[in-house]
């Protein structure tokens, strides 16, 4: 059982008998249980009081009885008085694991494995800041139960933390320098929390802390975080150094922003050879078209047609909702809840929460042509 609790990072377990409810209830007051184990007697139920005793006084509190058999009338009392599952006694290590992976599922608290998701374009200014952090909120309003970490790695002048108005304590540095002696509780107390779900790793405070940030530390800081939160957002940096690239390969999905416009179409074709040298699959990268429905020199079916395959979205042109967004330091879906770029922004995260398109990239895009008009 303490194996158990261990693996999950519980902490301390505290054995306490059942020689009266009172002083039970009274030597759990000091500290906040995260779960309790109810041994429960023979024939007369003893422990049951003491299930409705702890539930009085912590109820939330989830609790495991375990009774000598599989007693209906047994199990339906200690169900009554509150406990979530029973398991019987002697326990059996796999039984008693899935119990405590069931309960703290329920309760939230099961250690999580995120999915990361790398906004990415090779050109700056083509959205990948935008669409990193409205992703991220579009993510996390899907589900009250989601949680969403959103790191930027932008490491020489991050926007996250000016789009969202966030005066940084602790930043993507002190995160990759004390991560590996932090405990869950303590690494996730490093990142600043917004509402809604949404928890921010902002950048450095200083330009040349970007150095310490080699693609291994930053990688091994993504898989920490992919425990404690459902989806790992990042907003890359345009440039393609090692750490880029360490970022790129360990997500699981690549959002490749682009425009219709010819410069920003030639580097995302250099960006897709790059990813097939790379032997990036087509489920991994996904070509989403931002500003649609500005004036581009290139048609949507144009870009498809190079492509080979349809893009997985398109975000329109708004002006308005994106700069009131990173003005007043906010997500867009808070300023313009009804325009169509935060219900496009939605229809992206479900996109990119559900089974992408199957096939293989290309191997190279070949050449583009102007639209003729
Ligand atoms: N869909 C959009 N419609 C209109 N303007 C946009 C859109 N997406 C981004 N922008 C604007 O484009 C500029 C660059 O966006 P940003 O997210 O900072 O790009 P990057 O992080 O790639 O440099 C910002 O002024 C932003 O408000
Ligand atoms: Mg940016």
């Amino acid at each position: 059982m303490r194996r158990a609790f261990a693996a999950r990072e519980l902490g301390e377990v505290t054995a306490l008998g059942w020689s009266d409810a009172a002083a039970l209830v009274a030597a759990l007051k000091d500290g906040t249980p995260t779960l309790a184990i109810a041994s429960i007697g023979g024939d007369n139920g003893t422990g049951i009081s003491f299930i409705d005793a702890l539930k009085r006084e912590h109820p939330e509190l989830p609790i495991i009885a375990t009774g000598p058999a599989p007693n209906p009338d047994l199990i339906l009392r200690a169900v009554r008085a509150g406990a979530v599952e029973f398991l019987v006694r002697p326990l059996q290590a796999a039984e008693f694991a899935e119990a405590l992976d069931r309960v703290l599922a329920k309760a939230g608290m099961r250690s999580r494995s995120g999915r990361c998701i790398a906004v990415y374009s090779a050109k700056g200014g083509l959205g990948s800041t935008t669409v990193a952090v409205n992703l991220a909120f579009a993510l996390a309003r899907k589900d009250p139960n989601l949680r969403v970490a959103l790191v930027d790695l932008v490491v020489q002048g991050g926007d996250v933390r000016v789009f969202l108005d966030i005066r940084p304590g602790e930043t993507i540095k002190d995160v990759v320098e004390q991560q590996s002696s932090l405990d869950r509780h303590e690494f996730e107390a490093m990142l600043h929390e917004c509402p809604d779900g949404v928890w921010v790793c902002p950048d450095p405070n200083l330009p040349d802390e970007g150095e310490l940030l080699t693609g291994r530390r930053v990688v091994a800081v993504l898989r920490r975080l992919a425990e404690s939160f459902d989806f790992v957002v990042v907003d890359c940096e345009h440039t393609l150094n090692e750490r880029t690239l360490a970022v790129l390969d360990h997500a699981e999905r690549i959002v490749l922003l682009t425009h219709l416009t010819l410069p920003a179409i030639r580097s995302l074709q250099r960006t897709m050879d790059l990813f097939s040298r790379l032997e990036y699959s087509a489920d991994k990268v996904s070509v989403v078209v931002n500003r649609y429905g500005s004036k581009g020199d290139l048609t949507l079916s144009d870009l498809e047609k190079v492509l080979e395959r349809p893009v997985t979205a398109k975000l329109p042109n708004d002006y308005r909702a994106t700069i009131d967004a990173a003005a007043r330091g906010r997500p867009i879906h808070i300023g313009s809840p009804k325009s169509k770029i935060a219900s496009a922004l939605d229809n992206l995260a479900v996109t990119l929460n559900g089974g992408p398109p199957g096939g293989k990239l290309r191997g190279g895009l070949g050449l583009f042509r102007r639209k003729t008009e």
